[in-house]
């Protein structure tokens, strides 16, 4: 592994910094969305793009899911119901239609990705269906190409379902695991066997997917060091190419589903961070690198070799080696990011109905980034997916002097400099391996509202 990217595990300094933040999925982040951008200039900007004829990303929510994970933090709709995903996708293809006319026929789809909820809810008709039907209104890829990536709950595949997926041209998959320990799944509700997960790895190697990712969460009731452990081992042992490790927060007076758990059976904080650590240590001994904010990859994965190479990104999908995208959000709760602007769709699902069912899209609130914004989001996707940032870079790219500009940020940096996080020269910025774990935490020192939120609430005290 090279030096860059091994993290040092330091107590006293997680647990000092150990605060709530951004996880800068967008900078800004949605607590600056408002209703001012709404459908209609929304769909100005998007025509807006077609001049630079940028490729397209499309992100696709499906927001159905079966059985409730008491844990889960999801946009879902619980149902048995399978007959509820009819209106749902007519909605969809009535937006894609609404979409498809904003953005020229020419630019090619380069990413897609069908998340949720539960994607493989839906029928494998309707999963014929959809992609028939984006093919209708976008410039799908059809050499492999693309990035076509699909969420998978391994109790919700079918003998053929993969291979399915594979010929509608799918070529990643990312499984839901969290834990194989039995306690622990009975206790989120979530039972799901090994065996299930691993024949969906098999079958996902012999289809050609080109990269599985598995997710695992730490924090869970009734998992310990020892449990989590042998889930991780196991895990290891498949060899996936990617491996994200979620903390999990529990939050039961915004999540409802995790008023279920039982409180008094989660680890208690250090037991969390010694569940970390060891996960840490198991992961980049089997020589996985650190990507980043929970996410660890092979080294010869696409996103590690784009770690490396500089060329990594970071959106509302997590890390990505596609950057030069206008992405767009399809279906309830989605966000698109298109031209210099964030723009969301309604999470109420009779909302969404309504907007479609009057010829509208349901975008219906947003942000347009203004030149301090794209300077900010830039610094901070630099330092998140690179852990470094030269400063000539910034300043080429947006005719700034760092030291001017961000004099302020760089005395903000000193304390964290001085505890090991980060280095700073006269003209770079290098993140400490006791820092990667905290990248967070720096990249909020260049955050203008946290900055101004902190500030209102100073002077309200006084
Ligand atoms: C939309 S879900 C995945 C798709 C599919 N429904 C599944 O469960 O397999 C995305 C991932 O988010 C993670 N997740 C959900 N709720 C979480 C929470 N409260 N804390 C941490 N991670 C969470 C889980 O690891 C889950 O696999
Ligand atoms: S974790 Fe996945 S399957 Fe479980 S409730 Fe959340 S979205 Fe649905």
């Amino acid at each position: 592994m090279s030096l860059s990217q091994t993290i040092d595990f330091d107590l006293d300094l997680i647990n000092r910094y150990n605060t709530a933040g951004p996880r800068y999925t967008s900078y800004p982040t949605a607590v600056q969305f408002h209703e001012g951008l709404d459908a209609d200039r929304y769909a100005e900007i998007a025509r807006g793009t077609n001049a630079s004829g940028r490729p397209l990303s499309l992100y696709f929510h499906i927001p159905f899911c079966d059985t409730v994970c008491f844990y889960c933090a999801c946009n879902k709709v619980v149902t048995k119901d399978r007959a509820k995903a009819r209106p749902y996708l007519d909605r969809l293809y009535k937006e894609m239609a609404l979409q498809g006319e904003l953005f020229d026929r020419s630019r090619p789809v380069t990413q897609l990705h069908w998340g949720g909820g539960t994607p493989t809810f839906i029928s494998h008709d309707e999963m014929i269906e959809l992609m028939d039907k984006t093919r209708e209104h976008f410039r799908l890829l059809d050499d492999d190409t693309g990035e076509y990536s699909i969420e998978i709950d391994p109790r919700e595949v079918q003998e053929d379902t993969l291979a399915l997926l594979r010929k509608l041209g799918f070529n990643r998959i990312s499984l839901g695991v969290q834990d194989f320990d039995e306690t622990v799944q009975k206790a989120v509700n979530r039972v799901q066997t090994e065996a299930q997960v691993m024949s969906v790895l098999d079958e996902a190697r012999r289809l050609g997917f080109r990269s599985t990712s598995v997710d695992l969460i730490y924090g869970l009731p009734h998992q310990t060091p020892d449990t989590f452990g042998d889930t991780v081992r196991r895990i290891i042992e498949v060899n996936p190419a990617r491996i994200s490790v979620f903390n999990y927060a529990h939050l039961p007076d915004r999540f409802k589903p995790q008023r279920r758990i039982d409180e008094d059976a989660l680890p208690n904080p250090a037991d969390k961070l010694t569940i970390l650590q060891q996960t840490i240590q198991q992961l980049t001994e089997a020589g996985y690198v650190y990507i980043g904010m929970d996410h660890f990859a092979r080294p010869d994965d696409e996103l590690a070799v784009a770690q490396r190479d500089h060329t990594l990104y970071r959106n509302f999908q997590g890390y990505s080696t596609h950057s030069n995208c206008d992405l767009i959000g399809l279906g309830s709760t989605s966000v698109g990011v298109v031209g210099n602007s964030y723009s969301q769709n309604h999470h109420d699902l009779e909302k969404y109905y309504q907007c479609l069912d009057e010829n509208r899209l349901a975008v219906f609130r947003g942000v347009e980034l203004d030149t301090d914004d794209l300077l900010r989001r830039d610094v901070i996707t630099r330092l998140i997916c690179h852990f470094e940032l030269a400063f000539a870079d910034v300043e080429r790219a947006h005719g700034i002097v760092f030291g001017d500009y961000f004099a302020q940020e760089l005395e903000g940096l000193k304390p964290m400099e001085a505890d090991g996080l980060l280095k700073v020269t006269g003209n770079a910025i290098t993140v400490q391996p006791a820092g990667r774990l905290l990248i967070r935490n720096i990249c909020m020192v260049f955050d203008r509202y946290l900055r101004q939120a902190t500030e209102q609430r100073y002077s309200k005290v006084i």
